[in-house]
């Protein structure tokens, strides 16, 4: 198994813990640091929708609460699916933390790497902001 696949499998075993009883959606996400550490996160979802928190918020919140400051990849799976691809708000998130490469699960099961900047064109950062570096 190549390590893309193995962390799509870990992803995709996470996803068994999500917490989606309103959308049955159950998604997984690894956080890999630069320095080599995974962080895994899961969807929580809430009876007030809007306060659901995506897999790849709870898998770079948990890189963040590490101290980790810059991610190389983040692999999402669905249970039931393939070809998830992070919304935009999750991309915005991803971001902030300097994520090079996006991997998934395409259509026929296998993984694909995506450059993040071809899922973020043109972003909004730091760099945007007086004195932010
Ligand atoms: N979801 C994720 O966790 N990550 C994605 O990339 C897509 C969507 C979750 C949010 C919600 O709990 C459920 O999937 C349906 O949108």
């Amino acid at each position: 198994m190549t390590d893309d696949q193995e962390l799509l499998e870990t992803a995709r075993q996470v996803a068994a813990n999500a917490y989606a009883p309103y959308s049955e959606f159950r998604v997984g996400a690894v956080a890999v640091a630069s320095d080599g550490r995974a962080f895994i996160g899961v969807n929580v979802e809430n009876a007030a929708y809007g306060s659901t928190v995506c897999a790849e918020v709870t898998a770079v919140t948990a890189a963040a609460t590490a101290g980790v400051r810059k991610l190389d990849l983040v692999a999402v799976a669905a249970l039931d699916g393939d070809d998830v691809y992070p919304c935009g708000n999750c991309r915005q998130l991803m971001n902030e933390f300097d994520v090079d490469e996006v991997l998934v699960e395409g259509p026929d099961g296998g993984p694909v790497r995506s450059p993040f900047e071809s899922l973020l064109p043109q972003s909004f950062g730091s760099e945007k902001l007086a004195g932010g570096t």
